[in-house]
């Protein structure tokens, strides 16, 4: 089971609960231009008719049955939240498969690399596997799985139907003791 939250170096990551709903909604809206060319759940129209109470309800019943973890990537020093990593468990019954975005005025500061090297290390104490999917544009996105010494695997599919270029790290075998 993954825990409620996490510390790094800079982050914590915590499950986002009805208390972070304000955050999230205006973290969102600040980055539609940003993040919606990557995550359709970003459309400027999608957006305008989330209801963020409601979607965090649907996120803890995720959460109660397993299927997915909703973490909130938060500066420690501040606490401000400037990112989300998901934890989902739709990519087979031995992998878990991770998902991420940031604030674009927090970019290029290490931070998802940060927060993804711990989910994943966490992640492979309880499976095998944890896979990455990112369109074979987003750059920047796959430098992650890549920094992180993922395995690039081929061409795959999003949950959500897009093309995907896959990469998957899997837990490093113990060498036999004698
Ligand atoms: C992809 C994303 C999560 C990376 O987050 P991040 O915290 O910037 O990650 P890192 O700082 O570890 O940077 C990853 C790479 O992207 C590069 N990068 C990040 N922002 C950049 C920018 N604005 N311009 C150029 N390169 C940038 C970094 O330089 C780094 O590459 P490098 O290691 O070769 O230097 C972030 O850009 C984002 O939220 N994008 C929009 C949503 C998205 O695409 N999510 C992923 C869907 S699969």
């Amino acid at each position: 089971m993954l825990a409620e939250s996490y510390e790094t170096e800079r982050l914590t990551l915590a499950i986002l609960r009805q208390r972070n709903v304000n955050q999230i909604a205006d973290l969102v809206k600040k980055n539609i231009a940003h993040l919606s060319p990557w995550m359709p759940w970003a459309h400027p129209d999608v957006v305008a008719e989330t209801d963020y109470e409601e979607l965090v309800r649907i996120w803890d019943a995720k959460l109660e049955s397993g299927t997915d973890h909703h973490y909130g990537i938060f500066l420690s020093a501040s606490s401000e939240l400037i990112g989300a990593m998901g934890v989902h468990q739709r990519v087979g019954p031995n992998a878990l498969e991770i998902g991420y975005w940031i604030d674009q005025d927090s970019e290029a500061n290490g931070y998802v690399t940060e927060a993804a090297a711990k989910i994943t290390e966490e992640c492979l104490k309880l499976v095998p596997k944890v896979v990455i999917k990112h369109e074979a544009e987003n750059v920047k996105s796959r430098r992650i799985p890549e920094k992180l010494g993922y395995v690039e695997v081929g061409a795959g599919t999003c949950h959500d139907g897009r093309d995907s270029v896959d990469w998957v790290k899997e837990r490093a075998e113990r060498a036999p003791t004698s």
